[in-house]
């Protein structure tokens, strides 16, 4: 068996007693012909892997680079070094994979993050990043363990869909036909029968739809996959390929809503903080470095941790569209023509300077706003008795603007119905969703989390591109 090997995270906490193990990773250092620095990815913090001087002939030293890739096996001493409990003594040494230090782009220094994402295959293998997606995989795990521990079933919706969720128009179609030559209709239109699927298709932008479906049969269910969106926005909170989780649950109003999303996100973050401290810390360490660089009034007012913690122990404001469009018409930074796009009254699309105001400067914590304008809001929102506002709610962070956006929907078949004929949603295709309105409807809501921006906000990263593996975004679709 090759793979029989101790990881070094774990290996870090071992009582040293020179016990024999065996570890493989890739090589951070290699000092003096004579200390290693090995990591293997399960932690940050590199193993000290001593070699007896005339151990190694001078070809093996040589190949010892940054990046080339090592089993070596040995005993396990309390540590000669600073900073750790134990070193290992090897006693064998196997070079798994050669890495010219010339070629390699990662040289053991701090490199920009714009670089690194041209390298994005590599980048894993930085602290940053290394920090970066052991939190994401937290989140992940986390998310799931918060629902299945509530009774939600997890369902898988589909990724090629012929409906638009959102009613947004910002689709990616999916199509066999030739594109320099597509088969026509009489009237010149593109001909979608002798596509694959026989009709237009594209990528989903939301599972919400489907999961309705499922939800008002198991009652709580919810999704977490890919949602893709052709929106051409190039700022640092938008992807064109992003993971969605969307809970959706029949017998829930507003605030019910509210108070699943609010529950949900201080759960994953609680988790993090429970189990990726040392990553956490190091990113918060991070983070206060390079906001040195800054001017003092760019910088955070509290640190990484600070801010986690504060989330957990307050509770997120919640406050109506309405109430907000007050607070910022009446704000000094309106007065003073500060805002980019001027505060025009009731009505208007909150931009994400307007969202980030709320959040950061007037009540600087996390605010729910409720009560949305109908017609800057999807068509499966509730309409409420007031004949002007839906029951949407959107959940605002600071430093990220929207995280969360969901509502309770439209149960009542008239009414959406009503809804869709004047957004020009179209009803006959729709059949198997109205259905739901038909058959037994129920009164019921759901969110939609955008883990990347979850991520974000727990790994206090700036960009969205740096917390996902490989971002997609306009002009950009390497790897
Ligand atoms: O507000 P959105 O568009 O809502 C929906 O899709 C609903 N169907 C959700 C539901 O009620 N089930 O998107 C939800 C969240 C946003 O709040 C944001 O966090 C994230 O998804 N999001 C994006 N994240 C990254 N890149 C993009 N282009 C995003 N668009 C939305
Ligand atoms: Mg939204």
């Amino acid at each position: 068996m090759f793979n029989k090997r101790t990881r070094i995270k774990d290996l870090l906490t071992q009582e040293p007693k020179g016990q024999e193990v065996t570890v493989m990773g890739w090589v951070r250092t290699f000092r003096n012909n004579q200390f290693i620095a090995l990591n293997d990815g399960s932690t940050n913090n590199n193993l000290q892997v001593v070699v007896a001087l005339g151990k190694l002939e001078d070809d093996s030293l040589k190949r010892i680079t940054t990046s080339s890739s090592l089993k070596i096996t040995g005993n396990v001493v309390p540590s000669l070094g600073k900073g750790q409990k134990v070193d290992l003594n090897a006693t064998s040494i196997d070079i798994l994979g050669d890495c010219d230090a010339e070629k390699y782009p990662l040289q053991p220094k701090k490199h920009s993050l714009e670089f690194l994402r041209e390298i994005a295959h590599l980048r894993f293998r930085t602290n940053t990043f290394g920090s970066v997606f052991r939190i994401r995989h937290a989140l992940a795990f986390a998310v799931h363990k918060f629902f299945n521990d509530k009774g939600f079933l997890y369902l898988h919706t589909p990724i090629i869909t012929g409906s638009d969720a959102e009613g947004a128009g910002e689709m990616f179609r999916v199509t066999t036909l030739p594109i320099d030559k597509p088969p026509k209709n009489d009237d010149g239109t593109i001909n979608f029968q002798k596509d694959f699927f026989g009709k237009p298709t594209n990528l989903t932008v939301s599972g919400q739809l489907e999961g309705e479906l499922a939800a008002t049969a198991f009652g709580e269910i919810y999704t977490f996959g890919p949602t893709f969106r052709a929106e051409n926005s190039n700022t640092p909170r938008h992807l064109a390929e992003f993971w969605m989780i969307e809970p959706e649950m029949a017998f829930y109003d507003l605030e019910d809503n509210m108070n699943l999303a609010e529950e949900f996100i201080k759960y994953i973050i609680r988790h993090v903080m429970e189990n990726n401290l040392e990553d956490l810390d190091f990113l918060a360490q991070r983070l206060t470095d390079e906001e040195k660089q800054m001017p003092q009034d760019k910088r955070s007012e509290i640190g990484l941790i600070e801010k986690l913690e504060f989330v957990l122990n307050n509770n997120f404001e919640r406050i109506t569209y309405t109430d907000a469009i007050e607070i910022l018409r009446e704000s000094n930074h309106n007065k003073k023509k500060k805002f980019q796009f001027p505060i025009t009254g009731w009505g208007m699309d909150l931009q994400s300077e307007h969202e980030r105001y709320l959040v950061e400067k007037h009540f600087k914590k996390p605010v729910i706003l409720s009560n949305y304008p109908k017609e800057i809001k999807a068509f499966y929102m509730r309409q409420n008795d007031d004949g002007k506002t839906v029951a949407a709610m959107d959940i605002l962070a600071p430093g990220i603007g929207e995280i969360v956006g969901g509502s309770q929907r439209e149960e009542r078949q008239a009414k959406l119905e009503q809804r869709m004929k004047e957004m020009h949603i179209p009803i006959e295709e729709m059949w198997w969703y109205l259905d739901t309105r038909r058959y037994g409807t129920v009164p019921h809501a759901g969110f939609g989390l955008g883990f990347e921006r979850m991520v974000q906000f727990v790994t206090g990263m700036s960009n969205i591109r740096d917390v996902i593996a490989f971002p997609r975004t306009p002009g950009n679709a390497e790897f």
